[in-house]
């Protein structure tokens, strides 16, 4: 039987998070520079988009560029804008015909203004698409996420608007980035890194994690199928006994 069809589609992670790791490794393996190792990056970009949607994944979020790395080398960072910026004009048809809508979560003030004019110019030509969700973070850091939340919350206790009393999960939620989706079900990390490097901590509370060696831009479909059929022979307690769940 193939991967494909020993894949249990009743029991999907509804979101799926990616770490893309190890660009710079594949770069180097084969005596490219690292920002070669980007490019090809985007490459298994598109064919996990078009993987998840294709299985039925109605959440899929992407770490495609952290707080932290502003502090890469400038020419990194200025190419990895500029591949953001093509890969969406490139890219917009794909997700239309495949009824993917883009969001993106972080600190998308930060973002040069041509890349966050054109990253909203696609969320806006998407919006009502439906098969699928695909979340971009961009310039994202969780504790940043949660200092702003912090800092929100705050602010409306001191104008107010809400008392301390009210403030529950929900309520913290709700002032993330990531208010529109659901918590994390299965996150992978490629290139046999095993952290979670600033990386959704509050919506990976129950998150499978699964870790890969197999760097990026070699990331193929069946790499996908085989963390989805890994997630699927796990037993997810949420804190209760094996018998509980039976
Ligand atoms: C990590 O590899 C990867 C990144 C910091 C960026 C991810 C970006 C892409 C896959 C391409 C652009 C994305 C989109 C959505 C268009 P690394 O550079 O840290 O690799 P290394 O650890 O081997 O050095």
């Amino acid at each position: 039987m193939s991967k494909l069809d020993r894949i249990d589609k009743a029991k999907l992670p509804k979101h799926l998070a990616v770490i893309m790791d190890g660009n710079g490794r594949w770069a180097k393996k084969h005596g490219l520079f690292r920002t070669k190792g980007h490019e090809s990056g985007t490459k298994a970009v598109k064919e996990i988009v078009e993987g998840a949607a294709e299985l039925g994944i109605p959440f899929l979020t992407l770490y495609a560029f952290s707080t932290e790395n502003w502090n890469r080398p400038k020419l990194e960072v200025q190419t990895l804008m500029k591949l953001l910026v093509s890969s969406l004009k490139k890219e917009v048809e794909t997700l239309q015909k495949n009824n993917i809508r883009l969001g993106a979560i972080g600190a998308l003030n930060d973002l040069p203004s041509k890349a966050r004019a054109e990253l909203n110019e696609v969320i806006e030509a998407t919006k009502d698409n439906e098969r699928m969700t695909l979340t971009l973070a961009l310039s994202y850091g969780s504790r940043e996420e949660i200092t702003k939340t912090i800092k929100e919350i705050s602010s409306k206790v001191k104008n107010n608007i809400i008392s301390i009393e009210e403030i529950d999960e929900d309520v913290i939620n709700k002032h993330l980035y990531t208010l529109n989706l659901p918590d994390v079900d299965l996150l992978i990390r490629t290139s046999g890194e095993q952290r979670i490097s600033n990386f959704l901590l509050w919506q990976i509370a129950y998150a499978e994690l699964y870790f890969t060696e197999v760097l990026w831009p070699d990331f193929r479909k069946e790499h996908l199928l085989e963390a989805i059929l890994n997630y699927q022979n796990r037993e997810r307690r949420f804190g209760k006994t094996s018998e509980q769940l039976n």
